[in-house]
C-alpha cells in the first residue's frame, strides 16, 4: 500500500461530489418485487440471528451428515464453517437432480466459437463426471490430490473441475490465456500431479494452440505424472510420453461412480490471485461453507427460478466468477445455463445479443470493461436482436460507473431490468455487497449494502466506522461462509495480508464511501487513489465523471508525480465509435474533457492532460493495469507487461505520449 491511501481523512471538497449529483435512482419491477426469492425480510433476520440464516442457507445443499456446529470462529482468522457436516460437492450440483427425475433438463446450452453447439442435460453431466472421476482415479488420483485444469470454454473444463470435486481432489484451474511459466509456477505451488488440457482453443476466429504452454510448464514440473488431452481444434500436437488423449482415456470408462461425502471443510479448489508484489496468492477455497455462499447468492442476487430462467455469466470459468457463477452455484441450483466460448466480437459484434435472442437468456452477468466496449461499438448492435427475455443483469469485477451502468439497463434490459452491481472479490468466494433485485432501489454506480448475512463497513486509518457521507477503506466485519481459508502453503500471508490491517476485520483493498443514506460506493484498489494538493480523489470517480461525457466511452485515470501538486491527474481515454477522427486528434476536445472534469467533480480534480488512446492496457481479467499508465505518464521506462491481455497496446500509447504532452497546461 502506498501513502496516498490513507483514505478516510479525505479533505473537504472536491472529491466525492459527482456521486451527490448522482440522483437517479431505479425502484424493482413491480412483478419481480412481488415474486421475488429474497425480501427485505432477509436483512432483519440474517441481523437477528446471522448463523442461525446461514444455517438456513446450507439447506440450499443435500449433507449426507448434518453439521453439530455453523461457525467455529475459535481460532480466527482460520474460520471453520457447517464443522461435523459432511457433503460431496459434485453429487449436490449434478446427481442430486437427476435423482430428483431432473435428468432432462438442460445443463448448458454450450456455444462454441465457429457456431458449433452441444446440449448438456444434468443426466449427460452426471455420466461425463462419472466418466472423469473413474478416469482420473485410474491415473492414481487420490482425495486430496491436487489436478491442475488449463482449458478454454468448454464443456469438458466444467466436467474435469466437477470430477475432481466428487473425488475431493481440489482443482487448480489456470486461465487459458496465461503463459507457460504462469502455468508452471502454479503447478508447482499446489503440487499437481495431473494437468488437464487442449490441444487447442477458439480465439477471434483462428486456432490458439494451448499445449505447447503445457508441455513447456510441465517439462519443469518432475511431479506430474500424466497430461490428459481434450482434443477441442484437432490441430497438430507435439507428444510426450506422459500425454494420454482425454477420449481414449474417459470415453471407456463406466458412465457411473458412486461418490463419496468429505468434510464441510475439505479443500475444494485453489485460486491464484496476484498480489500486489511476490508471487500469486493461491486461494484457498473449502467445500460446504463456499458451496452455501454461491447458491445463496446466485439465488438472492438473480432471483434464479429454475425452471424458468435461463442464465448467463458471459465470463471464463478461470476466474472465480466462472468458478462461482457458471459451476458451482447455478448446477448446485438446477439451473440452466448458456456457456459461450468465444471473444464477443466473432464473427461479428452482435453474437452475444444473438445468443441471448436464440436461448432466449434471462438474466446476464458480465463486467464493466465489456459494457464499455459494448458502448464503444453503439447501441444500434444490440438493437437489433430480441433481448425482451432478460429480466436482471448482472455486473462485476470493477466499480461500474454510473453512465454505464444506465447504458446497460437501457440498451440491454430496455428499462424495464434491474441492475444488480455485486462487489465481492476471489477471497470471498460469492457476491458480498449488492442490491437485491426485488428489493432494492437501485442507484447507478453503487453496489448498494451487504447482503443479508454479511457485514461490511467502511472505516477510517483508525479503524473506526466512518459517518454517512465519508470515505475510507471497506472492510468486512464478520466471518462469512465463503471466505477463504487461507492461503495455500502460507497461513502468514494469509494474516497478514487481509487480517492484520485493521485487527479482527477482514481488509478488502479496496476503498469505499458511504453516501448520505449509508449507501455503499466502490471507489477501487487504494493503491490507485492519488493525492493532488492534499485531495485524495479516487480514480474511479474521475473515471465516471470523464465516461459520463457523450464523446468518451472507456477512461483510466492514474496520478503522476507534479512537482507542484504532489500528484496530478493524468486520464487516458477511448473515444465513442462515432467521434470523427479530425476531432479525437484535436485540443479543443481535451479542453472540453478537462471542464467536463471540473464541472462534475471539481477543479481540483481537472486532469493535467489527457491522451485520446485506441486501447487500455488490460489484463487478462480485464482490469486496467494503472502501474504501466503511471509509468508512461511519469516517463519512466515501462514496468513488467507480461500480464497484459495485448501488450502492444503500451507500444501505441506510448507513441502517442508526446502529441499529449500539449495539453498540459
Ligand atoms: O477492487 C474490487 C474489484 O475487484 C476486486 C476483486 O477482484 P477479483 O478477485 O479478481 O474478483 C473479481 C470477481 C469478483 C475487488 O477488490 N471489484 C469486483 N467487483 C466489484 C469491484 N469493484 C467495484 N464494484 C464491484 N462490483
Amino acid at each position: 500500500m502506498t501513502d496516498t491511501a490513507s483514505a478516510g481523512a479525505a479533505p473537504e471538497g472536491g472529491a466525492l461530489s459527482n456521486l451527490l449529483h448522482e440522483t437517479r435512482r431505479f425502484d424493482p419491477p413491480a412483478e419481480l418485487a412481488a415474486n421475488a426469492n429474497v425480501t427485505a425480510d432477509a436483512y432483519q433476520r440474517a441481523a437477528d440471528d446471522r448463523l442461525a440464516f446461514w444455517a438456513d442457507a446450507a439447506e440450499r445443499l443435500t449433507w449426507t451428515k448434518k453439521w453439530d456446529q455453523v461457525l467455529d470462529w475459535s481460532n480466527a482468522p482460520f474460520a471453520k464453517w457447517y464443522v461435523g457436516g459432511k457433503l460431496n460437492a459434485a453429487y449436490n450440483a449434478v446427481d442430486r437432480h437427476v435423482e430428483a427425475g431432473n435428468g432432462d433438463k438442460v445443463a448448458f446450452h454450450w456455444e462454441g466459437e465457429p457456431g458449433d453447439t452441444r446440449t448438456i442435460t444434468y443426466a449427460d453431466l452426471q455420466k461425463m463426471v462419472s466418466q472423469a472421476a473413474n478416469a482420473l482415479i485410474e491415473l492414481g488420483v487420490q482425495t486430496g490430490d491436487r489436478v491442475a485444469i488449463y482449458m478454454p470454454m468448454i464443456p469438458e473444463t466444467v466436467v474435469a473441475m466437477l470430477a475432481c470435486a466428487r473425488l475431493g481432489a481440489p482443482h487448480t484451474v489456470v486461465f487459458g490465456g496465461f503463459s507457460a511459466s504462469a502455468l508452471r509456477d502454479r503447478i508447482q505451488d499446489c503440487d499437481a500431479r495431473i494437468v488437464i488440457t487442449v490441444d487447442g482453443q477458439y480465439r477471434r476466429g483462428s486456432q490458439a494452440a494451448l499445449k505447447p504452454a503445457v508441455d513447456e510448464a510441465v517439462a519443469e514440473c518432475p511431479d506430474v505424472r500424466n497430461v490428459l488431452v481434450v482434443r477441442r481444434t484437432g490441430q497438430d500436437v507435439a507428444w510426450t510420453d506422459k500425454d494420454l488423449w482425454w477420449h481414449d482415456v474417459v470415453d471407456r470408462q463406466s458412465t457411473t461412480h458412486t461418490p463419496e461425502s468429505f468434510d464441510a471443510e475439505h479443500p475444494l479448489y485453489v485460486m491464484y490471485t496476484s498480489g500486489t508484489t511476490g508471487k500469486p496468492k493461491g486461494i484457498l477455497h473449502t467445500t460446504g461453507g463456499y458451496l452455501t455462499h454461491v447458491a445463496y447468492t446466485h439465488w438472492a442476487v438473480f432471483d434464479i427460478k429454475p425452471e424458468t430462467d435461463v442464465f448467463w455469466t458471459a465470463a471464463d470459468i478461470g476466474w472465480v466468477t466462472g468458478h462461482s457463477y457458471i459451476v458451482y452455484a447455478p448446477l448446485i441450483n438446477g439451473a440452466t445455463s448458456v456457456m459461450y466460448e468465444g471473444t464477443p466480437d466473432t464473427p461479428h459484434q452482435g453474437r452475444w445479443w444473438e445468443i441471448i435472442d436464440k436461448y432466449k437468456v434471462t438474466i446476464l452477468y458480465t463486467a464493466p470493461t465489456t459494457i464499455r466496449m459494448f458502448m464503444k461499438w453503439g447501441a444500434e448492435v444490440p438493437a437489433r436482436y430480441d433481448l425482451s427475455t432478460l429480466r436482471i443483469l448482472g455486473s462485476v469485477g470493477e466499480p461500474i460507473n454510473p453512465e454505464a451502468y444506465v447504458w446497460y439497463r437501457h440498451n440491454i434490459g430496455h428499462d424495464r431490468t434491474p441492475v444488480v452491481d455485486t462487489w465481492w472479490q476471489t477471497e470471498t468466494g460469492g457476491h458480498m455487497i449488492s442490491p437485491l433485485p426485488g428489493v432494492t432501489a437501485g442507484k447507478p454506480g453503487s453496489a448498494m449494502t451487504a447482503i443479508p448475512g454479511v457485514s461490511a463497513d467502511v472505516v477510517d486509518d483508525a479503524g473506526q466506522s466512518v459517518g454517512n457521507g465519508q470515505g475510507g477503506y471497506l472492510v468486512l466485519t464478520e466471518p462469512w461462509p465463503g471466505m477463504l481459508r487461507t492461503i495455500w502453503g502460507d497461513d502468514q500471508r494469509y494474516v497478514d495480508t487481509y487480517w492484520s490491517r485493521f485487527p479482527g476485520y477482514y481488509f478488502a483493498g479496496d476503498g469505499a464511501k458511504k453516501d448520505e443514506d449509508g449507501d455503499l460506493w466502490l471507489l477501487g484498489r487504494v493503491d490507485d487513489v492519488m493525492n493532488v494538493s492534499g485531495h485524495r480523489l479516487s480514480t474511479t470517480e474521475i473515471e465516471s465523471a470523464l465516461v459520463s461525457h457523450e464523446k468518451v466511452a472507456e477512461a483510466a485515470v492514474v496520478g503522476a508525480s507534479d512537482e507542484t501538486t504532489g500528484q496530478a491527474v493524468v486520464a487516458f481515454v477511448i473515444l465513442r465509435g462515432a467521434v470523427p477522427k479530425e476531432e479525437a486528434q484535436g485540443a479543443e476536445l481535451v479542453k472540453e474533457l478537462r471542464n467536463h472534469v471540473a464541472h462534475e467533480i471539481s477543479p481540483i480534480a481537472k486532469p493535467r492532460s489527457i491522451m485520446v488512446v485506441p486501447d487500455l492496457p488490460k489484463t487478462r481479467s480485464g482490469k486496467i493495469m494503472r502501474r504501466l499508465l503511471r509509468d508512461v505518464a511519469e516517463h519512466r521506462t515501462m514496468g513488467d507487461v507480461t500480464t497484459l491481455q495485448d501488450s502492444s497496446v503500451m507500444d501505441l500509447i506510448s507513441a502517442g505520449l508526446d502529441s499529449a504532452k500539449g495539453d498540459e497546461d
